[in-house]
């Protein structure tokens, strides 16, 4: 007969959630004394389950029917509720398998150089200067942001837009900052503030745009290419799909969200964990300059940077942006030995089991060289990009474009960030800087 997962001893602890500073403290104590995951009662309504056994992780992540997303509520909702990040069922079944070609093979490597393009300038435009000071954050997100709107959606948004969009997403951030009530299925959401208000409606905005842009140019049958949004388009005009203009718009929305939020995040902390470990950042620059040409970086690169690769990897696990996956039991669920109760919230935390000694050896030191010792994609415990059907999408992108970013910026420059620049990360769906990250970028030697 299944049994519940054991409940903490202490009911201070759900306190200690309610604080978004404390999230990470609490997933540390609760990984560290329960083996396989905990459900915290809560009063009134089904627990809040806490897993942090791997194994029982990929199998809840595995059946999405029986454990669905929390559905989008409130603020989440207004920004693109139906699009691929937030829906579930058949229209997500629809989305998904219509989107795959999309990231499928040669549109990695488009993904590729077309980011690398993008480093090769941002690096040329670095080294007019000489040293200067910048918010690393701010300019990650406006290089990953061009990329993604270039080759997703057929356009680059240029870069006033893309400083404007890293402003309505600080202000997303804020809004979505996490509380324990924000995973629960029943959570009554509090009302939006103006500002978040009008941040949306500039992300709303902006996709109607580059939808209606899309549709003239292909209308003048010009470029087809196979870019995203083309995709969905095309999809639009087939009398057999359902597919009102809201959801192209949504989904515009979320791919410019998700396309490059993490991914800039990733590379503003892989960048400081650099920092932290000069030996680390030397055997980058040393692999670099003998993999990368004189132009933009390419895919072509790639099989020469398996070094700066790891580091990256190194950086998801310590500092992934996508800090836990949500999701809810939808009737009682039977999960390894245990047995899940309907309606139960469940969080699968990345950042507590990425930090466990069980999995990882001396789990608080970066060390790339620890993924040439194991595969990372043969570690359950590893899971930056999730698992099961709902897993990134955009993996391969990240992976290649990231990689590539890292190489060229770290080849020709040393950028340095403070000791303490990530210790205020706000905890919201992904793991942010509260105010950025002061790097100042000198010349390498
Ligand atoms: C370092 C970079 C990235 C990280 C850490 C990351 C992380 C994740 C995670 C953890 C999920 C699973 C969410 C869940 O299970 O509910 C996810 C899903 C998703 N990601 Fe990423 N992601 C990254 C980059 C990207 C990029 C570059 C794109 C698009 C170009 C993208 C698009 C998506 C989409 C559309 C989904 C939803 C997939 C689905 O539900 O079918 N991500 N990502």
């Amino acid at each position: 007969m299944p049994q519940s997962l054991p409940a903490p001893p202490d009911a201070g602890l759900l306190n200690a959630v309610r604080f978004g500073s404390d999230t990470f403290r609490f997933l540390e104590g609760v990984q560290a004394r329960f083996e396989d995951g905990t459900a915290i009662p809560v009063p009134g309504r089904p627990p809040l389950v806490v897993l942090t056994n791997p194994e029982l992780i990929e199998a809840a992540l595995d059946r999405r029917d029986e454990f669905p997303r929390v559905d989008a509520q409130g603020s989440a909702a207004m920004i693109a509720e139906q699009g691929l990040v937030q829906s579930e069922g058949d229209l997500w079944e629809q989305q998904r398998s219509a989107m795959a070609p999309a990231f499928a093979g040669r549109q990695v490597a488009a993904y590729a150089n077309t980011t690398g393009r993008r480093a090769h300038r941002l690096a040329e435009s670095w080294a007019e200067t000489g040293t200067r000071e910048l918010n690393l954050h701010r300019a990650m997100t406006a290089m990953t942001i061009r990329v993604a709107s270039e080759i997703l959606l057929g356009e680059d948004i240029g870069r006033e837009r893309a400083d404007q969009f890293h402003e309505w997403m600080a202000v997303a951030g804020r809004e979505f900052e996490f509380d324990v009530e924000v995973a629960m299925p029943e959570w009554v959401p509090t009302p939006t503030s103006g500002e978040f208000e009008t941040a949306a409606e500039g992300i709303r905005g902006l996709s109607e745009e580059l939808i209606e842009r899309r549709r003239a140019t292909l209308a003048d049958g010009g470029d087809a290419g196979s870019d995203m949004l083309t995709l969905l388009l095309r999809a639009q005009e087939n009398p057999e799909v359902e597919m009102p203009d809201e959801q192209i718009r949504d989904e515009v929305a979320t791919f410019l969200i998700a396309g490059h939020e993490t991914t800039a995040l990733s590379l503003t902390y892989t960048l400081s964990l650099l920092s932290w470990n000069p030996e680390a950042r030397r055997r980058v620059r040393e692999e670099a300059r003998e993999a990368l040409g004189d132009g933009p970086p390419e895919h072509d690169d790639l099989d020469d940077l398996e070094y700066t690769k790891r580091a990256y990897r190194e950086a998801l696990r310590l500092y992934p942006p996508a800090w836990a996956v949500f999701r809810q039991a939808d009737g009682d669920q039977p999960l390894g030995d245990y047995l899940i109760e309907d309606g139960s919230a469940i969080i699968t935390p990345q950042w507590s089991v990425h930090r466990d000694d069980r999995y990882f050896e001396a789990p608080e030191t970066f060390d790339p060289d620890r993924w040439a010792r194991r595969d990372p994609n043969a570690v359950d415990a590893y899971f930056p990009f999730s698992t099961g059907p709902h897993a990134c999408i955009g993996r391969g992108f990240a992976l290649s474009g990231a990689t590539l970013v890292l190489a060229r910026l770290v080849r020709d420059f040393d950028v340095d960030v403070p000791e303490d620049a990530l210790d205020d990360l706000r905890i919201t769906p992904t793991l942010r800087p509260a105010d950025g990250v002061d790097a100042t970028v000198r010349p390498a030697e």
